[in-house]
């Protein structure tokens, strides 16, 4: 097969059947010219903007166990904290004053935050910022109180599938979690109408090409505008601690083809991918990703938040993070754009 004629189809039709995807994924020859084409498709879509999410990680407990994450309910090794609607509420001045106009809610699936709590610092957040996206990425919850989220002032919704084959899903997790009611989730909070984010963990355990194709299946789909792909990277105090590491040459080039797939998409150059590689995030905007999300969470619990090990930004205030952003966003030949970053159907 001819690579670069494969490239160039996905470009103009996206109709790639299972065997040509494959031969796409798995062959590492052209990538240059595969991340060429979807700069090119991501500055007609968006020009040279790469939007800032400023990331609050408000609380690391979690009633899950997947066998993956840092923060699994069985890892007793981690201290568990929670942080307070006015410590949240000081994380968004900081970060609006720092220039984000996106401030995403991440943690653990912490049932202590009730929906009247969450709505309540939704509220909060909403009225102070009325001009600012509020992004949720707090896992599996019912469809009432996803809708109550959204009414609250609520716009976007991170969940990641992990994937989407079933015998997959049930090696990466144990059997109280599924993946039906995972896709039940996504399908109802596009329904109730935020702006939906999925994605998946790119060499995750046991993962192989078909699980891959079977995820762009699955997006393709469910059309999410944002899609959030990162390496899977080793913690030390999970069932997995000895699963070597996801690839950083196959996340980029899967990057740069949901580019093509998905011109319109907002694709984030992930902290796991800045983790893989010390510029793993510029060489990830170069192959087709508009989207960083630097870490706005206090800095004392900042490492309580390790969903793998090495983790970058650790240390740094989130002032120094964004003027690291600043000059590497440069670097790549792109700019820190000061607007909500909506995405662009
Ligand atoms: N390596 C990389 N990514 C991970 N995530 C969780 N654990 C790991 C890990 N060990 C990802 C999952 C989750 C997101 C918040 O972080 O995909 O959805
Ligand atoms: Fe956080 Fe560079 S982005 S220090």
């Amino acid at each position: 097969m001819d690579k670069n004629f494969l490239i160039d189809k996905l470009h103009n039709d996206k109709n790639l059947n299972d065997e040509e995807l494959r031969f796409l994924i798995e062959d590492d020859s052209s990538d240059d010219y595969l991340f060429e084409i979807a700069d090119k498709i991501r500055k007609e879509h968006y020009g040279t903007d790469v939007y800032l999410r400023g990331l609050i990680e408000f609380t690391n407990y979690c009633r899950n166990n997947c066998y993956y994450c840092g923060i699994r309910r069985d890892n007793k090794n981690v201290d568990r904290y929670r942080l307070t609607k006015e410590e949240i509420m000081l994380c968004c001045e900081e970060g609006r004053a720092l220039g984000y106009r996106t401030f995403v809610l991440q943690g653990g699936e912490d049932m202590s935050y009730k929906d009247e709590d969450m709505c309540d610092i939704i509220r909060t957040i909403r009225a102070k910022y009325p001009d600012c996206a509020i992004t949720l990425s707090i896992g599996e919850r019912s469809y009432d109180s996803y809708k109550a989220y959204f009414d609250a002032g609520a716009n976007r919704y991170l969940l990641r599938h992990e994937t989407a084959n079933e015998e997959h899903y049930a090696r990466l997790h144990p059997a109280e979690l599924s993946l039906k009611n995972r896709k039940e989730c996504l399908y109802n909070l596009k329904k109730i109408g935020y702006q939906i984010g999925t994605g998946f963990m790119v060499g995750s355990p046991y993962q192989t090409t078909d699980n891959i194709i079977e995820d762009i299946r699955f997006m393709q789909d469910l059309m999410p505008d944002m899609i959030g792909i990162g390496p899977y990277l080793r913690h030390a105090d999970t069932p997995f601690a000895d699963m070597e590491n996801g690839s950083y040459k196959l996340t980029l080039r899967l990057i740069a083809m949901l580019r093509l797939f998905f011109p319109y998409a907002l694709i984030p150059a992930t902290t796991a991918l800045g983790t893989i590689n010390p510029t793993g995030r510029e060489q990830g905007l170069k192959a087709g990703a508009n989207v960083i999300m630097p870490n706005l969470s206090p800095v004392s619990v900042r490492k309580l938040y390790t969903l793998y090990d090495n983790k970058i930004c650790l240390g740094d205030e989130s002032a120094a993070c964004r003027n690291c952003l600043e000059v590497r966003v440069k670097s790549a030949g792109y700019q820190i754009a000061d607007s909500r970053g909506d995405v662009k159907r």
